[in-house]
């Protein structure tokens, strides 16, 4: 087969073969050797994850079982002991890899650092002795919330050394987002910095923490790190505070990884949901750990002289997978950056990846769409040849975007790996081989080998090749949350209790609507719950609705998604005020404000609009269907007879 040019075909055709010398090293190296490697793991599961598991990590003590799966409860490894840390330090000591680049660093004002793996190691050890002198026991709950520093990934690393699970909150979110997350996850400590850098101003990540713990308002908080990183002046509260780098100076570098059950918590990741509360995502030990190394391995297709490049920040779960815990795990080097494209410097990117000679990079199709329009003359001016793959995550990737990033970016050399996953499924799903797998634009391709996926109906039949359906998952899978932390119920009623079981086998509910076309291939459309992405980032449109009914003005709020060229969607509020308040610009902006202070400023509304009603049915729901349209200037269309007023849809659409 020839490779097809991008201008000699049609749009329905484009089909992006590998390059025969990208394949010819790649881990898998062709389409008959994945589908090999696929069905060897449909025809037995735990089989093959039992071999990898055995020949890719290190165990202190072999499972007795492969897997436990007692529907949607599922353990994998189960008595195995194991240490993620270790697979991700230790173990590289005793190789020439004790003084590869393990971390290499670079602050958004331009300082930079290098750990190698022994010096990792070192930092990593060092920081776990400090979490026990403040006494920080083996399941004790750790709360991160950092810049973009090398001590993040230190952090998360001491954690899981001594077996406290870590919850890591995204910069970005407020001080209320960061207290409800603490309190919910009864963190003990908490991890932070004087501050970060964000596009030219620093982020203040100490006070944000002191208002999130003020008033005891997290009373499970008995100590703060805090990372000296900008060097502004911050309070430190004596006896709960102190400085990272006083402590970390006298700690001793002796603490062996703890041994931990397979099964032990290894960290909670909040993400948004339909219902109101962000949910407490649980990841636990020996299955993560496999299925970050394995999705690792084969998708970024790492080889060991390679630098690898994600851009997510370590408050997703991409950063946990594919940041620090996977490409550690295979003893790569990766590059964490502080910054982000900004109007002092929109070519920041390029620059890193000349700088390192990065050869693998990943980001998200938002980032790619806002390249887009910075320029392709800034990508241009620099020497991007290192790169040989490139991967996108977040959110489905436009064809256009995906041609631009390949064009120019790749420089029609560079493979792209379309990834879809979630925080949920812990590693990647659906994703081509960079060697083996032909590329569509836009598609996600084919499920990662082990991965049993399908488009469904609600009652779990499958669907014809390119109907509309629901991404379901059939087999349970190592990376697979293994709970909603404290709320094991809203766990089966989330994931499970949609799709009824098939044939006594329990399918796993996505929540995004996809199609998979005559060659298999899934096509991901977007959720299909209250949820929406904006730039990425996974908002639930009720947490938004919530922030806004808090504000005394607001009677009742109503949030849906409309479609944005470069964010993929964006936010638009509809809201009734109280009685006395009345519908003004300066009232529009104070709402936005105030979101972006209850939630942070991700989740602040592009769009407010008020209105004297919101359209409900009979029962008293809101139809979010035609706000929906109506937020999207489309027509409103199907069925408006369940609407208990039909003027309020007139009102609304006259604006
Ligand atoms: C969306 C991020 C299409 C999807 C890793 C999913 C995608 C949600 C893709 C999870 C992709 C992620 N193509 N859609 N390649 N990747 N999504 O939990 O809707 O932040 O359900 O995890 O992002 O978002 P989360």
């Amino acid at each position: 087969m020839s490779q097809p040019t991008i201008e000699s075909i049609l749009h329905e055709e484009r089909l992006f073969h590998p390059p025969a010398e990208f394949s010819q090293q790649a881990q898998i190296k062709s389409l008959e050797e994945y589908q090999q490697l696929y069905d060897k793991a449909k025809a037995d599961p735990q089989a093959f994850w039992a071999e990898l598991a055995e020949q890719e990590l290190h165990w202190f003590q072999k499972w007795d079982r492969v897997m436990d799966w007692q529907p949607p409860f599922v353990k994998w490894f189960v008595n195995g002991k194991i240490n993620i840390s270790y697979n991700c330090l230790d173990r590289h000591l005793t190789t020439w890899r004790r003084n590869k680049a393990a971390l290499i660093w670079e602050g958004e004002p331009g300082d930079s650092r290098t750990l190698t793996y022994a010096q990792l190691h070192r930092e990593v050890c060092q920081f776990a002795n400090v979490l026990k002198q403040l006494g920080v026991k083996k399941g004790d709950r750790v709360g991160i919330y950092m810049p973009m520093i090398p001590e993040a990934a230190i952090a998360m690393l001491a954690c899981a050394r001594i077996g406290a699970p870590h919850s890591v909150v995204f910069g970005g979110f407020s001080a209320e987002a960061l207290r409800d997350r603490l309190v919910d996850a009864e963190a003990k400590l908490v991890i932070t910095a004087d501050g970060g850098w964000r596009k030219d101003a620093i982020v203040p990540l100490k006070d944000q923490v002191d208002k999130a713990l003020a008033n005891n308002s997290a009373p499970s908080v008995k100590n703060v790190l805090v990372v000296q990183r900008t060097k502004q002046t911050v309070q430190m509260e004596p006896g709960r505070d102190h400085w990272w780098h006083d402590l970390q100076q006298g700690a001793s570098a002796d603490c062996p990884a703890e041994p931990m059950d397979s099964e032990d918590m290894l960290f909670i990741l909040y993400t948004s949901g339909s219902t109101g509360k962000p949910k407490g995502v649980v990841h636990t030990t020996g299955g993560y750990n496999l299925y970050t190394h394995m999705t690792t391995k084969w998708i970024f297709d790492l080889r060991d002289t390679d630098v690898y490049w994600c851009t997510a920040d370590v408050g997703w779960i991409t950063g946990h997978s594919y940041i620090v815990y996977g490409p550690l795990s295979n003893g790569a080097t990766t590059l964490m950056y502080e910054g982000a494209p900004r109007a002092s410097n929109p070519g920041c990117f390029w620059d890193v990846i000349e700088k390192y000679g990065v050869n693998v990079f990943y980001t998200a199709p938002t980032a790619i769409r806002a390249f887009i329009k910075m320029g392709e003359h800034l990508p241009k001016a620099r020497n991007l040849s290192s790169l040989r793959l490139l991967g996108t995550v977040g959110e489905p990737i436009n064809p256009e975007a995906w041609m631009w990033y390949y064009r120019i970016i790749g420089n029609k050399r560079c493979p792209i790996v379309d990834t879809w996953w979630q925080t949920e499924t812990g590693g990647i799903m659906i994703t081509a081989l960079p060697g083996a797998i032909p590329t569509k634009p836009g598609s996600a391709t084919l499920p990662f080998p082990g991965i049993l996926a399908e488009i469904v109906d609600l009652d779990g039949n499958p669907v014809n090749a390119n109907d509309g359906g629901y991404l379901a998952i059939t087999h349970p899978w190592p990376g697979m949350m293994r709970t909603v932390y404290g709320d094991p119920d809203r766990f089966r009623r989330t994931y499970w209790e949609h799709i009824p079981p098939r044939n006594g086998q329990s399918l796993y509910f996505a929540g995004d609507g996809a199609r998979q076309d005559e060659d298999g291939y899934f096509w991901v459309m977007g959720r299909v719950d209250d949820v929406i992405n904006v730039a990425g980032h996974r908002l639930g449109t009720m947490e938004i609705e919530s922030a806004l009914v808090s504000h005394p003005a607001v009677a009742e709020a109503a949030v849906v998604g409309k479609p944005d060229e470069l964010k993929g969607q964006d936010i638009v509020a509809f809201v009734t005020l109280e009685g006395n308040a009345s519908a003004s610009d300066e009232l529009k902006n104070e709402l936005k404000k105030h979101v972006a202070n209850e939630i942070g400023a991700i989740a602040r509304p592009g769009e407010i609009r008020f209105a004297d009603a919101l359209p409900k049915t009979r029962s008293g729901k809101i139809m979010r269907r035609l706000l929906r349209s109506l937020a999207s200037g489309e027509e409103v269309s199907g069925d408006t007879s369940t609407l208990e007023d039909r003027s309020v849809l007139e009102k609304l659409r006259e604006g």
